[in-house]
């Protein structure tokens, strides 16, 4: 699902680039060898600096001087760093594309260098020293390249008021219990998810924050800012303040969110914009939250021709007892399932509680056959 760009100057700043988070010793890949990145330079002073980035995000790389000796671990390391100096060499022995290669030259960026990054597909040509935090990040987010496919659900509305918004609180409630979980909001004119959610007070980063800093996020630095209650986080706005999705942020959070969490949900609002529609394509599965009146219907089909073809969709009623055979026929999509009628919801979020108050509800039951039909469609999406 992911979409790689072609060779790009990447020019971090170094002002705003998140510092590095602590290091959490059961990932680190500093003892696995066999996840050791890869750095190729004969360039004494290019590796003795990246060494010393290295081992300020607790890394141990392996390095190699020879084009060559390079295809060895080339597919098997989990970020290969190719040396200005190298980069020409190395393309001319066309290594198997991957993601994660990164070329980096000292000061300015021979234009002959573009072709050759290109060459070796790599994902952007950095330079030192200014991009040395950045390179930190990347080298830092190897704790997170082991965690297995998560799973990146969207919740939009069938029609106004549907329950999209509750249900991807929910969801995200549920989710946490199993695993690192983040509930994003990509709705700039609904209550802000940290509400719902009862994360208001928390001082993490939120939206606005975000769209200060450039450069690849980090999967960890990501997580570990977000305002959150135990697995559970939250990236939304700041209240009051206005809100604007902004596509750098929009995508460098989701790609960061998906690498660092187990289950992504996101709140996807009801309306027809570029940005929405790749925000969509960049989920898994989108559940359009339906209610079963003629006009809930009507306004549902039309949500689901929008975005067919974008992600997988699947139908959740709520609330009513209409045959999951009629709503199917109604909008051409498959009912994934159902959530009550939640007596009280709208007290325990006042509450601070988010809409999943009672851990063996009817609601929370819901979210859970829901999460779990939706391990299998994925699966069989992938
Ligand atoms: N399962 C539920 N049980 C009871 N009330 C619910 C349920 N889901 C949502 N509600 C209530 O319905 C109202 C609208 O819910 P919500 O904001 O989640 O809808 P939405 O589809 O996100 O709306 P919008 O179109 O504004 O984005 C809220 O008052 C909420 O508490
Ligand atoms: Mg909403």
């Amino acid at each position: 699902m992911t979409t790689r760009s072609a060779a790009r100057r990447h020019e971090p700043d170094p002002s705003t680039a998140p510092s590095p988070p602590p290091r959490d010793p059961s990932r680190d890949p500093a003892r696995d060898p066999s996840r050791a990145p890869l750095v190729v330079t004969a360039d004494p002073a290019l590796r003795d600096e990246l060494l010393r980035l290295a081992a300020a995000a607790g890394v141990t790389p392996e390095v190699v001087a020879e084009p060559a000796a390079a295809l060895r671990s080339w597919t098997r390391a989990p970020v290969v760093l190719v040396g200005a100096d190298v980069a020409g060499a190395l393309a001319g022995l066309t290594p198997d594309r991957r993601d994660g290669v990164h070329v980096l030259s000292w000061g300015t960026t021979p234009d002959e260098l573009f072709r050759s990054a290109v060459g070796l597909g790599a994902e952007n040509v950095a330079e030192l020293p200014r991009s040395e935090g950045w390179v930190v990040e990347v080298l830092t987010d190897l704790g997170e390249v082991g965690r297995p496919r998560s799973l990146v659900v969207g919740v939009v509305g069938g029609s106004g008021g549907a329950g999209a918004t509750t249900l991807a609180c929910a969801l995200g409630q549920v989710a946490a219990l199993d695993g690192d979980t983040v509930v994003v909001d990509c709705d700039p004119l609904g209550p802000g998810l940290d509400r719902v959610l009862g994360l208001d007070g928390d001082d993490g980063f939120r939206w606005d924050a975000l769209c200060q800093t450039t450069g690849r996020l980090s999967a960890r630095a990501l997580r570990e800012a977000l305002p959150r209650r135990g697995t559970l986080g939250v990236l939304t706005w700041y209240a009051g303040a206005p809100a604007v999705l902004q596509p750098f942020a929009v995508r460098e959070a989701l790609s960061a969110a998906r690498r660092g969490h187990d289950v992504v949900v996101v709140d996807v609002p009801r309306i027809a914009d570029p940005l929405v529609d790749e925000v969509v394509a960049r989920c898994d599965v989108l559940l359009v939250c339906t209610v079963a009146t003629v006009a809930g219907i009507a306004s549902a089909a039309r949500v689901c021709a929008r975005h067919d073809g974008r992600a997988t969709l699947g139908l959740v009623q709520r609330g009513g007892h209409l045959d999951d055979r009629d709503l199917t026929a109604a909008t051409g999509v498959a009912v994934v399932g159902s959530v009550p009628h939640q007596r009280g919801i709208d007290e325990a979020i006042d509450l601070g509680l988010g809409p999943v108050r009672f851990p063996r509800g009817g609601l929370a039951r819901s979210c859970r056959d829901l999460l779990a039909r939706l391990g299998s469609i994925d699966g069989a999406a992938a």
